[in-house]
């Protein structure tokens, strides 16, 4: 039960940066440009900005309204609001599932970071010559062992804090780590764009492929932002519940949007034009950034060897503390299930959901490596994951919010919690097309899309 005094955030900024520290992560940096190269660059941008602010936006809201106004986590917030009807009990399960689904095959990728956080202190991207350096990463996933070491490590660590309850810690650090990791994705964008043949990859960025303009590009898009904001999976409305009832809902949701939107295409601006300058294909998947990024560091180090090593440095532990920030936000979310639903002791909970995680996240690495010949309808594990998640499971939760907040919530209670009681006259006045994009417009979509994975 919480408590009618269920702790607030201190003031506007701290929701920001509390949502921000969830949204920003390998979502961004990793996911987001390895999407354009696979799915047709600058018309996946555009569908990538239209699906965020038609779609992600409502659903945003949608959450933050569900958890502000039920004052209760993803799992009972929806059936606190509603009770007696089974479909909102279920959608709080999957606000359970989702999270320890997407733990275990985030933590793979976690531990990569750390690996290249260990390369780049060793020197590696800067003795070797940059044609070699993007083979670094196809070796150390053949090796087998090392991804799965480090992904466990990765694991470890996190489920050490959530179980020690020492988050705050962590997200304490993230406060520098986010906004240098900003300042250096600007250099590196700055120094990527520069490099010899590096045009193309700005040009493929800007200039649409009408051909790519297909129902499962916008399919990947929109999963896509929702993965980026941490969207239908339970953790936004868990940080609603924190949120102030002074706060103005729709500037939180707007400022969080925009600031992860644009990480993520300032991402893609650092990465793509040194992958054309590298030679290397757009589309070679979730390795993408692993492989561009040190011949972005091997470039810069044949002149400034010293000043690479220690933006490569730097870059890499603020990628690692981002990765941290979310893994341990969705191991919470498992941890505080356990504990508040089935009474098991926190530090047991973690241990319980390392075991599950390490385990089906070690399963995940090895199909990157030796296991790569078992598949899944043509996907490896890993790759089956994070499809799964992102373009079925996420937009499921998502379509059950937007319907809840559109069909189970009274209007006028949306109406209330939208508007501060009316207190603030600009939502009030864009109430009526907010309202509308949550009830008729995302649903629609998300329907369609979500048909639309099965049959294209
Ligand atoms: N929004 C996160 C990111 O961009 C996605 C995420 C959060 C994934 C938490 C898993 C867990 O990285």
């Amino acid at each position: 039960m919480a408590s009618p005094n269920r702790e607030h955030f201190g003031s506007r900024r701290a929701v920001i940066f509390a949502m921000a520290g969830s949204a920003i992560g390998l979502g961004n940096i990793w996911r987001f440009p390895y999407m354009v190269g696979e799915h047709g660059g600058a018309t996946f941008v555009i569908l990538y900005i239209l699906a965020t602010l038609l779609i992600s936006l409502p659903v945003f809201i949608s959450e933050v309204i569900i958890g502000r106004r039920s004052k209760r986590g993803a799992y009972s917030a929806m059936s606190t609001l509603v009770p007696g009807k089974r479909v909102w009990r279920f959608a709080g399960l999957l606000g359970v599932f989702i999270p320890v689904f997407i733990a275990c095959y985030y933590s793979v990728i976690g531990g990569w970071s750390l690996d290249f956080l260990a390369k780049s202190l060793s020197d590696q991207f800067i003795s070797g010559n940059p044609a070699e350096v993007k083979s670094l990463f196809p070796e150390f996933l053949e090796s087998g062992w090392l991804p799965v070491a480090v992904h466990l490590v990765f694991m470890a660590i996190c489920a050490y804090v959530v179980a020690n309850g020492v988050k705050s810690g962590i997200e304490r650090f993230s406060k520098i780590t986010i906004p240098a990791l900003f300042f250096i994705i600007l250099l590196m964008t700055v120094y990527s764009v520069s490099l010899p043949g590096a045009m193309a990859g700005v040009r493929y960025l800007v200039r649409p492929d009408p051909g790519a303009l297909t129902p499962r590009t916008f399919a990947f898009a929109m999963g896509q932002s929702f993965y980026s904001l941490s969207l239908g999976m339970g953790a936004i409305i868990t940080y609603g519940s924190y949120v102030n009832k002074k706060e103005n809902i729709m500037v939180s949701s707007a400022g969080t949007a925009l600031f992860d939107l644009f990480f993520a295409i300032l991402a893609g601006f650092a990465i793509m034009p040194a992958v054309f300058a590298a030679g290397m294909e757009p589309s070679s998947g979730p390795g993408l950034v692993f492989q561009g990024i040190p011949f972005i560091f091997s470039s810069l180090g044949k002149d400034l060897p010293l000043l690479s090593q220690a933006v490569s440095i730097i870059f890499f532990l603020a990628v690692v503390v981002a990765a941290m920030t979310s893994q341990i936000s969705v191991l919470e979310v498992g941890v505080s299930y356990l504990v508040e639903n089935h009474g098991i002791n926190r530090k047991l909970a973690s241990f319980l959901l390392f075991a599950l995680c390490g385990g089906v996240g070690s399963i995940c690495s090895l199909s990157m490596g030796p296991l790569k010949n078992f598949t899944l309808s043509g996907m490896t594990i890993f790759e089956f994951f994070d499809w799964f998640s992102s373009n079925i499971m996420l937009p499921s939760l998502a379509f059950l919010v937007v319907i809840f907040t559109g069909f189970a919530l009274k209007k006028d209670d949306v109406r209330d919690e939208f508007t501060n009681g009316e207190t603030l006259s600009f939502n009030a006045k864009v109430f009526q097309l907010v309202y509308f994009l949550i009830k008729w417009l995302a649903p629609v979509f998300l329907a369609a899309i979500l048909v639309s994975n099965f049959i294209l």
